[in-house]
């Protein structure tokens, strides 16, 4: 068998294709950005055609640079930023309207109206989440409804919907010469369509959001052969067997394959997940329930999610929209020109408040302000932003499972910064732990292929791979700890309520 497994993480800010060992480490790698498109206040978008050109590419640089061929790469595993909405004309492939993106407001009306009969818990107990505009289903019923000519097309059975799993997926696959349109369940439930029971479409919830079920990909087991790649790429006939959204690859890369097992992830936005095993658990304290993860035959696995939309973004944001940094590795060196956060909190509610508010009307706060207050205490409170976020979620994880967690693994683009990770543990009152691959979601991403094909043999030779890097110990005192909590939470009360 070939020696290599190709993972292609299709993310919120860039494309990646990453090639891995049998030992879990890094072979080779490809990436591009893609642009970041907002047309108006709340909106945010991609291009489709951008990112399957982009994706393309990326496989070409990742085996180019090691002289691989498809005769190296056993499968493909594929991974993508959830909820991100692709709706296409199977006949043409050409995508009807830009990707909406997972961030994106603008369905908030739509939630509205369809929240107006039942609340926004209206499909909770089926589907594990409130109405909100984080989700597909929203955003696929905006595209019906503004685009012009795509409610007859999709009537007519012309379009077909995708997370960008499914996107990359069918175009990899053929696109209009025979693609297959599938998904995973992780990703099926982030759409607000699929009854975690049954693990298919919910006919009641499509009729309710008027959304015709042709539209839909198949859902299919996370680790289990797709389709393979067709003549037209270079991994012709290579097998693509792993799907899986990032934040469930992740926790698969990071090996949290049973029952109490977690992650955290520090990307655009910071999502934790725990995993609850066979068991679909309800949440009391604001987090979601979602698919864990599928191999095969085998039943699925179950987890507690608590998302927060806006952490790596905000450095971003520092660096596009205010200048104050120029690269974002650079917010460490401003956070370390002071000792603390000169009494500023920032609430970074840009696309509202997810876990464990989920709070719409929410809009971001910058709070605390005197004229002490300098840009290095602002670098220090987006950066105590994402840690206080992640503090509330792991809260909310404890309160509804009953245990405490006594530490947490983490991985994400931010977890370099020592001075986050640092006040993270502080914060917490728990380590943080960092893996030896921190690429955890392309490599999960890869297990799940893998194992489809027999490249591993099983779930005990990816937990013989997960190895520690480094742990940061809480060093703040317990009253310390409090007095910024109440703080933070005083200045997340300042964000609500501030759409009319
Ligand atoms: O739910 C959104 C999430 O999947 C996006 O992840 O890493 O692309 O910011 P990321």
């Amino acid at each position: 068998m070939a020696d290599y497994v190709l993972a292609i993480d299709q993310g919120t800010t860039s494309t990646r294709a990453i090639v891995f060992d049998k030992k879990g480490s890094i072979v080779s790698t490809g990436q591009l950005e893609h642009e970041q498109i907002f047309p108006r206040p709340g909106w945010v978008e991609h291009d489709p055609m951008e990112i399957w050109r982009n994706t393309g590419e990326v496989i070409g640089q990742a085996l180019g640079k090691k002289q691989l061929t498809r005769h190296d790469i056993a499968a493909v595993g594929i991974t993508n930023q959830r909820e991100t909405a692709v709706v296409w004309d199977k006949n043409t492939g050409q995508p009807v309207y830009n990707a909406i993106v997972w961030q994106d407001t603008r369905t908030q009306p739509i939630v509205d109206r369809l929240a107006a009969d039942g609340g926004v818990e209206r499909f909770k107990e089926k589907v594990g989440l409130p109405l909100a505009t984080y989700f597909s289903g929203t955003k696929i019923v905006w595209i019906l409804e503004n685009v012009e000519g795509a409610r007859e097309k999709a009537e007519a059975g012309d379009l077909i919907f995708g997370n960008t799993d499914t996107w990359v997926l069918w175009n990899l696959t053929g696109g209009v010469d025979g693609g297959v349109h599938a998904t995973d369940v992780t990703n099926a439930s982030r759409t607000m369509f699929m009854d975690l029971e049954t693990l298919q479409w919910d006919d009641d919830i499509l009729a309710a959001f008027n959304v015709p079920k042709s539209m839909l990909p198949e859902i299919k087991p996370s680790s289990g052969v797709f389709g393979t790649a067709h003549g037209s790429s270079l991994l012709r006939e290579v097998p693509i067997a792993g799907d899986l959204g990032d934040q469930q690859a992740a926790t698969f890369g990071q090996a949290a394959f049973d029952p109490g097992e977690s992650k955290n992830t520090y990307g655009t936005g910071n999502f934790l997940i725990f995993n609850t095993g066979t068991d679909i658990v309800h949440s009391k304290n604001g987090l979601l329930t979602t698919l864990g993860y599928k191999i095969g035959d085998e039943p699925a696995h179950y987890a507690l999610e608590g998302s927060i939309a806006v952490t790596g973004s905000l450095i971003q944001w520092l660096r596009d929209n205010l200048g104050l940094i120029s690269s974002a590795p650079e917010v460490e060196e401003l956070a370390k020109t002071v000792d603390d956060n000169g009494g500023a909190y920032f609430v970074p509610a840009f696309s509202g408040l997810f876990a464990p508010y989920w709070r719409a009307d929410a809009r971001g706060a910058l709070v605390g302000l005197t004229r002490y207050v300098n840009k290095g205490h602002i670098a220090r409170a987006a950066l105590e932003a994402t840690a206080f976020q992640t503090r509330e979620v792991l809260d909310a994880v404890n309160a509804d499972s009953g245990v405490e967690l006594t530490e947490l693994k983490v991985d994400g683009g931010m977890i370099a910064n020592n001075t986050l990770m640092q006040f993270q543990a502080d914060i917490l009152g728990v380590p943080v732990v960092r893996p030896v691959v921190a690429e955890t979601t392309a490599l999960g991403a890869a297990y799940a292929a893998g194992l489809a094909v027999g490249f591993w043999s099983g779930l005990d030779d990816l937990r013989a791979n997960w190895q520690e890097d480094r742990r940061w110990e809480p060093a703040m005192d317990e009253a310390e700890r409090e007095r910024q909590l109440r703080l933070w939470k005083k200045a997340v009360s300042k964000t609500f309520d501030w759409v009319d």
